[in-house]
This record gives C-alpha cells, sequence and structure tokens, in this order.
C-alpha cells in the first residue's frame, strides 16, 4: 500500500494549494498593504424606530444609531481620542443652534470590521423649524481621530456630518435609515449658538 501512495499528486496538490492561497489570500492581503489605506466611514440614523411627537415641547430624546466601518479588509484602525457628536438644528438659513452633545470612547476596530452604537442624548431646548418651512433641519456633526495600525502611521483627523429633516406636520424624516456623514458644506461654517453650556 505505502508503495503506491502518489507523491506526485500530493506534491501536485501542495503547490495547487499554495498557488490558490497566494492568489486568493496573500494577494489582497498584499494589495491592501501597498495601496493607500482607506479612510473609515461613519453614517447616522436619528429618530430610528421613534415617533417624533410635535406637540410636546419639551426637550427632546433623540435615539440614534451611528455607525463606523473600517473599510480596509487587512488594517486595523485605533480611534485614539475620544469621538465627539453635536446634534443642532437650523433656525433659518444664517444659523446653527447647538441641542446636545454625545461622546464615545477611543477603540479598536479589527480589518473590515463595523461597529453600531445606539443610545440616546436629551436636547436642551425645543428645536423649531426651519424659518419659512414645514420641517425640522437637525444637524449631526462629528469630529473625531483615527490611525492606521502600520508603522509610522499618523494621526488624521476627521470633521464630517449631515442634515437630517423632519417633517413637522405629520412627524416623517424626510431621508429614512441612515445617513452618511459627509465633508460639510457651507452650512457648517455658519455662526455656532450655544444655548447652555456644558
Ligand atoms: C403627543 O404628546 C401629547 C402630549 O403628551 C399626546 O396627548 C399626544 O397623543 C401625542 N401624539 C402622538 C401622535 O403620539
Ligand atoms: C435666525 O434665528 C435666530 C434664532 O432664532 C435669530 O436670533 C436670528 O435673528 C435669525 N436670523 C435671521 C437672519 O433671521
Ligand atoms: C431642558 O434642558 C435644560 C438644560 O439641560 C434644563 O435646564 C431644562 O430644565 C430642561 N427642561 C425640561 C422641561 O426638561
Ligand atoms: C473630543 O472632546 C474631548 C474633550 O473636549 C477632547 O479631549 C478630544 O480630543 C475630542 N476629540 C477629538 C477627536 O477632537
Ligand atoms: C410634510 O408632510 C405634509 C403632510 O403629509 C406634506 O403635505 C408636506 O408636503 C410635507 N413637507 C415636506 C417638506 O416634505
Ligand atoms: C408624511 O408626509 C410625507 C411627505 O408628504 C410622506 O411621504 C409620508 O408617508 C407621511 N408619513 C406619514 C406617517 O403619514
Amino acid at each position: 500500500m505505502a508503495q503506491s501512495f502518489d507523491y506526485g499528486f500530493v506534491i501536485r496538490c501542495s503547490c495547487t494549494l499554495s498557488f490558490t492561497l497566494g492568489l486568493f489570500v496573500l494577494m489582497p492581503v498584499m494589495l491592501n498593504l501597498f495601496s493607500s489605506p482607506l479612510s473609515p466611514s461613519f453614517s447616522i440614523n436619528i429618530f430610528d424606530d421613534q415617533a417624533f411627537n410635535m406637540t410636546t415641547r419639551t426637550n427632546l430624546t433623540i435615539h440614534f444609531g451611528l455607525k463606523l466601518k473600517n473599510k480596509n479588509s487587512a488594517i486595523g484602525l485605533h480611534y485614539p481620542d475620544q469621538l465627539n457628536i453635536t446634534f443642532s438644528y437650523f433656525p433659518n438659513v444664517s444659523m446653527i443652534v447647538s441641542l446636545a452633545y454625545y461622546n464615545l470612547d477611543g477603540f479598536y476596530q479589527g480589518n473590515g470590521k463595523g461597529r453600531l452604537v445606539r443610545d440616546v442624548v436629551e436636547t436642551s431646548s425645543f428645536p423649531g423649524v426651519l424659518e419659512g418651512t414645514d420641517f425640522i433641519a437637525f444637524r449631526v456633526d462629528l469630529v473625531a481621530t483615527y490611525k492606521y495600525k502600520l508603522a509610522g502611521s499618523k494621526r488624521h483627523k476627521v470633521e464630517l456630518g449631515c442634515v437630517v429633516g423632519v417633517n413637522v406636520t405629520n412627524g416623517t424624516k424626510i431621508q429614512m435609515g441612515f445617513n452618511r456623514l459627509v465633508e460639510p458644506g457651507l452650512d457648517s461654517k455658519l455662526k455656532k449658538v450655544e444655548y447652555n453650556s456644558y
């Protein structure tokens, strides 16, 4: 039995296996390491599964889901500093008013990993509609830093945001689901008003 063992077959198999490993496992890893790493992506869903009641003009509780995604399949990410999120609204097109702040402790995010943070924030005042419209224009801003788990990686800073409208006539969000946080436009350069300092 032992003499009939086909070593040639074993060698062919191992060659095919290492070729396959090289092509499908190591190649993407090498490509990832030698191409420039991708910055993480962030998106938010405010008033997720939450009825928006305009008749109670008290401080709001904003339920939200925040998604943080490391888009690199072969590089880990550190968020070395606390991530800071500000919830605000626009009373008119020339002003932005802060409503609530939220912090998330820095953490490590492995290769290709996503994280969903679900939480609530209490606002310090009640937002009004955007002047001349029937909706509240909420703005979410995020400030974060991240470092790739690569030798010599520098700390990168991002300041991203999005606007989410809520129709006050029927309490429905204008854009449903998660909104991608992107490089802020002109709106973020508006004068900021702090009604409450923390
Ligand atoms: C909104 O809140 C008021 C006061 O608490 C309540 O009477 C009303 O039924 C609520 N409306 C909805 C749609 O939940
Ligand atoms: C915008 O709204 C704020 C707060 O309500 C108000 O103080 C300001 O005068 C308004 N600006 C304009 C141009 O309407
Ligand atoms: C709303 O929040 C502010 C600031 O935290 C607080 O002073 C005020 O009492 C709150 N109002 C209500 C109705 O909870
Ligand atoms: C968030 O705020 C804290 C406290 O002010 C600060 O130490 C931290 O550096 C901020 N994070 C970022 C990414 O700027
Ligand atoms: C808000 O909802 C009302 C009632 O459904 C609708 O008539 C109006 O056009 C909506 N406004 C916006 C800005 O979507
Ligand atoms: C509210 O109004 C918007 C725009 O008219 C509409 O798309 C949405 O279905 C309405 N939502 C409810 C709960 O009636």
